[in-house]
């Protein structure tokens, strides 16, 4: 594929599409919203309006972040702070479908919905792929971003028209196009990170406390991994408690799970085969985080196993 003539008819298309009117696009940071901003505002300049919902599931500094390295490219990105909304909605919530459905509502219909009519907005740039649109047909899991696709009208529901200039792509395309647009690398090498957050690695219910045990061990996995050269790295916590020891007591502690893969897409998936001594060293690190007693490592392919466990 040519991708420098797939960007320059994208943003032809977009300043088509979009005219003289008001267009918005949440950024979340991840390589997918990055470069639909950067395309966005290639094509629209300050017609377009960038912003980053702090929903409280992001990684350790990451909204504030994500904000600064689009500032140095010269794109101003606006931070909402909604955690308590996204909190107070997720509350007690433990089904997997019904937390993802939570975190759409509250994004689209509510904080989201309200900027779009705030500011006038007629169209939202989503930054949907080629693989989420396909999983979601295919019934293997509703995706955060692509409403459209299964039947629900954006325009009909929440009153704008959702452009998604990226749906033809896979992970590698888009990266390819990332490099193209000279997105730094912090930006272009990112491993995938889902919409839903730390809450698609939380299993049962999102708590302040429960999102604070995760964000620490992701933090973690993060700095070990970093030069593993692997697709994708995290940490999950599951909705369990396994006996331990602690202080000559027993303790039932938290349970975290690191999983590490190969992919090329995140269609398939199998488990990297990570040195022994590197294993060791995170779950000696991850037992340290308060109320936290095991740290298992995740073995399982893509099928039957999906990469999030939410
Ligand atoms: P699964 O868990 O479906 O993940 O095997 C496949 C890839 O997609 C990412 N993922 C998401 N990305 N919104 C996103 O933008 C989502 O709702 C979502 N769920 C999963 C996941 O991290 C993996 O790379």
């Amino acid at each position: 594929m040519d991708y420098q003539k797939f960007i320059a008819e994208q943003v032809e298309n977009l300043k088509n599409t979009v005219g003289d009117a008001i267009a918005i696009n949440a950024l979340s940071g991840g390589v997918d919203s990055s470069v639909v901003t950067v395309l966005g505002h290639r094509a629209l300049g300050d017609q377009l309006k960038t912003i980053f919902v702090d929903n409280a599931l992001m990684r350790q500094g990451e909204p504030q972040r994500v904000v600064e390295i689009f500032k140095g490219m010269g794109i101003g990105v606006e931070l909402l702070d909604a955690r308590e909304e996204f909190l107070a909605a997720l509350a007690g919530e433990t089904d997997p479908e019904k937390k993802r459905q939570v975190i759409t509502d509250t994004f689209y219909a509510k904080v989201f919905g309200r900027e779009v009519k705030d500011r006038g907005a007629k169209f939202l740039l989503h930054g949907t792929i080629l693989t989420d649109i396909e999983e979601t047909v295919a019934g293997i899991k509703r995706q955060h971003n692509i409403l459209a696709q299964i039947g629900i009208s954006p325009e009909e529901t929440y009153g704008y028209s959702v452009l998604e200039p990226l749906k033809t792509l896979r992970k590698d395309g888009v990266r390819e196009v990332a490099k193209l647009l000279d997105l730094p690398d912090e930006l272009s090498r990112r491993i995938p990170f889902p919409g839903p957050a730390l809450a698609a690695r939380i299993v049962g219910e999102v708590t302040p406390e429960r999102l604070e045990t995760v964000r620490e061990a992701t933090t973690i996995v993060e700095e070990e991994l970093a030069d593993s050269g692997a697709f994708q790295y995290m940490a999950v916590l599951l909705n369990d408690r396994a006996t331990g020891i602690r202080d000559n007591k027993r303790q039932f502690g938290q349970i975290i799970v690191l999983r590490c893969i190969e992919s090329v897409d995140a269609r398939t998936a199998t488990a990297t085969q990570l040195p022994w001594e590197k294993l060791n060293r995170i779950c000696e690190r991850i037992v340290q985080i308060k109320d936290v007693n095991r740290c298992l490592y995740d073995l399982t392919p893509k099928p039957p196993a999906a990469v999030e466990y939410v």
